[in-house]
């Protein structure tokens, strides 16, 4: 039997370059490897509580981006949080032993309560035993998760444990934080420090156009050259240069640090050839993104069928739940 993953999305931010060939590449390879859910995470969204008429053309965004990416519809199972209401009685059930204290202390929460304090509502707080929830309704071995959502992976594995223990049975898997096979690509931004991410200038966005890449790479940070054989390279250089090695020709590379050794580069150029290199790769997915996003019969297709899907799974969840918390039916 293969082991199930489960991966939530948020429901807002568009995918970028760094996503695409870090994030995005691991999870279309783990399709094929194991049992495969991923969800949009709107039921989350409501915590923060964004206007009703962006929240579906948020969702509708995100989905049409990720299935672009590369993910299956016909190989994993992708649906809709809300389209699963299960999620939601699983998550009444859970609340029943998860503590306030616990749920106070909990990093994201306490972040929350300093930046939204006009809004700390009781989902915020319980927004750890909601996830619990979509973790555990597929009782799932391993879960893609990022630093920021360790603790949240950690505090689920804890209901889990005490679910087992208090109704002593042997049912939720107590889940992982999944480790890829290989390395995740690291895709670094343009504003010569870190990580490729959502602050402006930095990122590239799979919906750009090709002139909007072209304007932001030219943008990119750099310095003012190489002086002497051997200089060390600055950090907005070596970005250049790594994004390079995931998105331009071998000879591309090579021909550009030869050029850099020999204090002969034109950063110029440099920029010209990773912006088409960079439009190479992006191109035909914004493309894809823009006809999917269009498609709203196929899209209402594979959320149907990602739902059935789901709720397959959920309903047995939720049945054998219930009746481990003594919520039977007397006829
Ligand atoms: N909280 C996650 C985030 O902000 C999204 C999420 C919701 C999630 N439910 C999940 C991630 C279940 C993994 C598993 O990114």
């Amino acid at each position: 039997m293969k082991k199930t993953v489960l991966s939530g999305i948020r429901s807002t931010g568009n995918l970028h370059l760094g996503n695409y060939l870090g994030a995005l590449k691991n999870f279309t390879e783990m399709q094929h490897d194991y049992r495969c859910y991923f969800f949009i995470a709107d039921y989350h969204s409501l915590t923060t509580h964004p206007d009703p008429a962006i929240l579906h053309p948020n969702v509708h965004g995100v989905l049409a981006e990720y299935l672009a990416a590369g993910l299956d519809p016909e190989v994993a199972t992708i649906y809709i949080q809300s389209d699963v209401p299960q999620i939601a009685e699983l998550y009444l059930l859970l609340n029943m032993h998860a503590y306030i204290g616990e749920l106070e202390r909990t990093a994201s929460f306490k972040e929350k309560v300093r930046k939204q304090a006009e809004n700390v509502n009781a989902g915020l707080l319980t927004y750890p035993v909601l996830m619990a929830a979509d973790i555990l309704i597929h009782r799932a071995d391993f879960v893609p998760v990022g630093k920021d959502q360790e603790q949240h992976l950690e505090m689920t594995r804890k209901f889990a444990k005490r679910f087992n223990n208090l109704y002593k049975v042997d049912y939720f898997p107590e889940s992982q934080p999944f480790e890829a096979k290989k390395e995740t690509v690291k895709i670094p931004g343009l504003d010569g420090s870190g990580k490729m991410g959502k602050s402006e200038g930095n990122g590239i966005y799979l919906i750009d156009t090709d002139e909007v890449i072209r304007k932001k790479v030219m943008r990119a940070v750099t310095d003012s050259g190489p002086t002497a054989p051997n200089s060390p390279v600055s950090e907005g250089v070596q970005n250049i240069f790594t994004i390079m090695r995931y998105v331009s020709e071998p000879e591309t590379l090579k021909f550009f640090e030869e050029q850099y050794a020999a204090c002969t580069i034109r950063y110029g150029e440099l920029k010209k050839q990773l912006a088409e290199d960079i439009i190479r790769t992006v191109a035909p997915i914004r493309e894809r993104i823009n006809d999917i996003y269009k498609n709203t019969a196929y899209l209402a297709r594979v959320t149907k069928m990602g739902a059935e899907r789901a709720q397959e799974s959920a309903n047995r969840t939720v049945a054998e739940v219930r009746e481990i918390m003594g919520i039977k039916r007397f006829f």
